[in-house]
């Protein structure tokens, strides 16, 4: 096929992608599972593992959420993806993935555990993003906490309008 005939419906279904709960659509991949666990603080994991990560322009949001592992991304197809990042001291660091490198957007994005990300597919002619993280120690949802709105606007009041455009409202 050829690639501008890709869509976003297209891709969940020969991807085999699934809704995952910070927005967007996933796939597990890879979970090293050849090789002996790792034993951290925290339990048992694979030494890595890895996703497809999809945002479309019905879910163009990947939520505010933590992660004690450290993230790779690496950008595949569609439009560029903005990444908003609350780093440990609490500033913020934005940049953008796609494919247009000559414009300064990336084709790879490490965010070390422990730091706040949200993510948001920008206009584009494609309506989808799509990328891959690879996850070190792999993924596990112990490791992981959804942001809570009124938790991260009293904790970072600086960046409330966009902690409210990056989260669900709460009730
Ligand atoms: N985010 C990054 N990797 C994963 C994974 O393997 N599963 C889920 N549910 N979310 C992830």
């Amino acid at each position: 096929m050829n690639p501008s005939q890709i869509s976003a419906s297209n891709l969940i279904a020969s991807l085999d992608l699934e809704p995952h709960v910070e927005g967007g659509y996933f796939r597990r991949t890879y979970q090293a599972d050849h090789r002996d666990m790792l034993e951290t603080t925290s339990g048992s994991r694979f030494l890595m593992t890895s996703i497809y990560y999809l945002l479309t322009e019905d879910s163009p949001v990947g939520q505010f959420h933590f992660n004690h592992s450290d993230i790779l991304h690496y950008f595949h197809l569609g439009d560029a993806i903005e990444y908003s990042l609350i780093l440990e001291d609490g500033s913020l660091q934005t940049l953008v993935m796609g494919s247009d490198v000559l414009a300064g957007q990336h084709l790879q994005l490490h965010v070390p555990g422990g730091i706040w990300k949200a993510s948001r597919l920008l206009n584009g002619s494609s309506g989808f993003g799509l990328i891959s993280e690879a996850v070190s120690p792999g993924f596990d949802f112990a490791d992981m906490e959804m942001g809570s709105r009124q938790k991260l606007t009293a904790r970072y009041p600086q960046h409330r309008a966009l902690i409210e455009k990056l989260t669900r409202a709460e009730d």
